[in-house]
């Protein structure tokens, strides 16, 4: 099967195997194949975070189960289900269409619901661990199904335990404790800018999404239209001493404290100033509005894509002494 409708770099890449899932059964049935078989099982949900190098000799699994539903709902807090399947932005707009907050500025981020947990999404002060409520997953390992509390989730910066222990947990439903009153997070000044430009004085969650819609279109492509994987390097942490030589060097660097005395810098910044924006080589380029996002112009490999991935952190690494982390995973 040619992978390329499956993964939002739009690479080609064949999969030896390949098979649908709709129910949890299937699931379970698609383990027992890969055993049979004796070949690794890869997951693949909206396929929006992951490079793909090469020919897969795997059962590869695309999740399409469907589901979205209120578990529990005390007119205060609401537990909301979705399985792994529905697409992230039709989970958001459900919340949304329900009156309920925790989920808005989180919006737009491509993808499927199951996926979210496993690399942690966040945009715009909130990630994915503020609101999860835990999940359910199959062990490929045991074949059960296990219940995990978000503190067992081993949640992180663009990190989990799933994507810690890849190949091991295929995330079946995710759990959202969301709210009918919570504050908004409008903490990144762009939000606060754009509702005060809009005269919008007293926000809504909807209000808040409308603007982190808008804002996200203006700045990153729309892989239906350019193959690309989001912000393709984790904003690197750094200790406050190394910051403190870069801002010496660079007085108009872009860096966030974080707890520990340590601070977070702006890859993006970063890529940036090295004078990556708008590269391109071949069909595989850096894309011209935000330095952090990898894109594929038609007819890149995964090997190109993660070629140029490798010169730009060996160049931001002799500039800055920085190392820059790959966020997608690697097929
Ligand atoms: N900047 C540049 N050059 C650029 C782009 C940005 O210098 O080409 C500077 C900006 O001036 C800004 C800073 O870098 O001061 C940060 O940029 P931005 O606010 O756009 O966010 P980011 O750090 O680049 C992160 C997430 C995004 C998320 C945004 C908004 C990571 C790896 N990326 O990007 O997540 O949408 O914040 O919260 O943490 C993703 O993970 O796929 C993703 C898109």
């Amino acid at each position: 099967v040619d992978l390329r409708p499956y993964n939002s770099f739009a690479l080609a890449v064949r999969a030896r195997w390949f098979a649908e899932l709709t129910t949890d059964e299937q699931a379970i049935e698609a383990l027992n194949i890969s055993q049979t078989l004796d070949r690794p099982i890869r997951v693949l949900g909206g396929g929006s975070n992951v490079l793909l190098t090469s020919d897969l000799e795997a059962l590869v699994l695309h999740v399409r189960t469907q589901g979205i539903r209120i578990l529990s709902d005390d007119g205060a807090q609401v537990i909301l289900e979705a399985e792994a399947g529905e697409l992230w932005q039709d989970v958001v707009q459900y919340s949304l269409q329900q009156g309920l907050s925790g989920l808005e500025n989180l919006s737009l981020i491509p993808g499927t619901a199951g996926a979210a947990p496993v690399q942690n999404i966040g945009a715009y002060g909130v990630e994915l661990r503020d609101v999860c409520a835990g999940l359910t997953a199959l062990d490929c390992y045991s074949g059960q199904l296990k219940d995990f509390t978000p503190e067992d989730c081993a949640f992180a910066y663009r990190d989990s335990r799933f994507k810690r222990e890849a190949g091991r947990w295929l995330v079946l439903r995710v759990r959202f404790c969301l709210s009918r009153y919570a504050p908004l997070h409008l903490e990144y000044g762009l939000i606060r800018q754009r509702l005060h430009e809009q005269g919008c004085t007293e926000p809504t969650a909807a209000a808040v999404s409308a603007v982190v819609c808008a804002i996200r279109q203006e700045k990153l492509p729309d892989p239906k239209i350019l193959g690309n994987a989001g912000s393709f390097f984790k904003n690197p942490v750094i200790s406050e001493q190394q910051a403190q030589s870069l801002r010496a060097a660079y007085p108009n660097l872009v860096a966030y404290p974080q707890a520990h005395g340590q601070v977070k810098l702006a890859a993006a910044w970063l890529i940036d100033q090295a004078g990556w924006k708008g590269f391109r080589e071949g069909d595989a380029g850096v894309h011209r509005l935000q330095a952090l996002v990898l894109v594929n112009y038609g007819q890149a490999t995964g090997a190109q894509i993660l070629d140029l991935a490798r010169r730009i952190q060996e160049d931001v690494v002799e500039r800055f002494g920085v190392l820059l982390e790959m966020e997608p995973v690697l097929f």
